[in-house]
C-alpha cells in the first residue's frame, strides 16, 4: 500500500481498498469533476480515487448497471446522461424526479439511488450572500437543463420566477411542471423577445440569473440580449457560467453596482453534497474550490 510520509494515502496510492467514484459523461474530457475530487479525497486522506469514464449515450442502461457489480461507489452525470439514466436506477429521490434529472447516483449496498444536487449546489452560494428568496421575484434566463433545477429549487424557497427563453414554448413547458411541482402559480414565462416585459421583471426583481450558455468560452464576448438598462444596484446577477470567471453579463452588473456570482461556487457546491452522500463526510470546500480554479487558469493559459 502506498502511503505519503504523513501517513494519508495519495490520490496515485490506488491498493486493494481503494473505493472508486467517477463521471460519466460524453465527451467528459473536459469535467472538471476530477480534479476537484481528487483534491478533496487527498485534503482527507481517504483511500479513494474519482476517475473520468467516457460513456456512450446508448449505453448508459448497462453502464450505470455495472456500479452494481463492479462495486463502484457512485458516479456524477453530466451530459448527455442526466435525464436518459432514471429508467435505469432503483431508487429516484422525489426532488430528482420534479427535476427529472439525476446528476449523482449512489451504490448503496447494490441498490442504486439517484439525487439531483444541482439545486442545492445553485442555492448554497445564494445563502452564503445572504440573498432572500421568500416572496422575492427572480429572473431565470433559459429553460433548459439548468434552468430546470435552478426553477425547481426557487420555487420550493417561496420565490415568484419569471422564466425568459429564446423559444417561448420551452419556458412555458417548464413553468408548468414547476408551477404543478409547487402547487402554486410560482413561476410564469415570456419570450427573450419582449424586451418591455423583461425591463420591467428586472426592475422588480432582486435576482437575475443566467443559466443560459450565452457567454462561455470559446463565446467570452457573448451577452444575453437582455435590456442592459434595466440591470440596477438592488440586483443579484447569477451567473452560472464558470469559464470565463467574469463574463460580459457580470461585467455590465458591477459596473451598475450590482451584485455579482459566478458559477465556479455552484460547481463545488453540487460536488460536494455528492461526497457527502458517498462517503458520508464532510467535504473540504476550500480544497475543492482551489482545485477548480487552479484547473481553469490552466485550461485558459493553453487556449
Ligand atoms: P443546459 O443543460 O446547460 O441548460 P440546454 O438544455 O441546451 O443546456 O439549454 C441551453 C439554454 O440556453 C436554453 O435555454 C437555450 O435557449 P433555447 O431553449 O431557445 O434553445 C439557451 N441559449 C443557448 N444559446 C442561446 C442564444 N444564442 N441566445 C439565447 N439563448 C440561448
Amino acid at each position: 500500500m502506498y502511503r505519503q510520509n504523513d501517513g494519508k494515502y495519495s490520490t496515485l496510492s490506488i491498493s486493494g481498498r481503494t473505493k472508486i467514484l467517477g463521471v460519466f459523461g460524453y465527451p467528459v474530457e473536459h469535467s472538471l469533476s476530477p480534479a476537484m475530487h481528487n483534491a478533496a479525497i487527498a485534503a482527507l486522506g481517504i483511500p479513494f480515487a474519482y476517475l473520468p469514464f467516457s460513456v456512450r449515450p446508448e449505453d448508459i442502461g448497462p453502464a450505470i448497471r455495472s456500479l452494481a457489480i463492479l462495486g463502484i461507489i457512485g458516479v456524477n452525470l453530466t451530459i448527455p446522461h442526466k435525464e436518459r439514466v432514471l429508467p435505469f436506477l432503483d431508487e429516484v429521490t422525489p426532488e430528482a424526479q420534479a427535476v427529472g434529472a439525476v446528476n449523482t447516483v449512489h451504490n448503496d449496498g447494490g441498490r442504486l439511488i439517484g439525487y439531483n444536487t444541482d439545486g442545492v449546489g445553485f442555492l448554497a452560494p445564494l445563502k452564503a450572500s445572504g440573498v432572500t428568496l421568500y416572496d422575492r421575484q427572480v429572473v431565470v434566463l433559459g429553460a433548459g437543463g439548468a434552468a430546470r433545477s435552478v426553477a425547481h429549487c426557487l420555487a420550493r424557497e417561496g420565490a415568484w420566477i419569471v422564466l425568459v427563453n429564446r423559444t417561448p414554448e420551452r419556458a412555458a413547458r417548464l413553468a408548468e411542471a414547476v408551477n404543478g411541482a409547487a402547487g402554486r402559480a410560482a413561476a410564469r414565462c415570456f419570450g427573450l423577445d419582449d424586451t418591455g416585459a423583461l425591463a420591467d421583471a428586472m426592475a422588480k426583481a432582486e435576482l437575475l440569473v443566467n443559466t443560459t450558455s450565452v457567454g462561455m468560452s470559446p463565446h467570452d464576448e457573448e451577452i444575453p440580449p437582455i435590456p442592459l438598462h434595466a440591470l440596477h444596484p438592488g440586483l443579484f446577477v447569477y451567473d452560472l457560467i464558470y469559464n470565463p470567471v467574469k463574463t460580459k453579463l457580470l461585467l455590465a452588473a458591477e459596473q451598475v453596482g450590482a451584485r455579482t456570482l459566478n458559477g465556479v461556487q455552484m460547481l463545488v457546491r453540487q460536488g460536494a453534497a455528492a461526497f457527502r452522500i458517498w462517503t458520508g463526510m464532510e467535504p473540504p470546500l476550500d480544497a475543492m474550490e482551489q482545485a477548480v480554479n487552479r484547473h481553469l487558469e490552466a485550461a485558459n493559459r493553453s487556449e
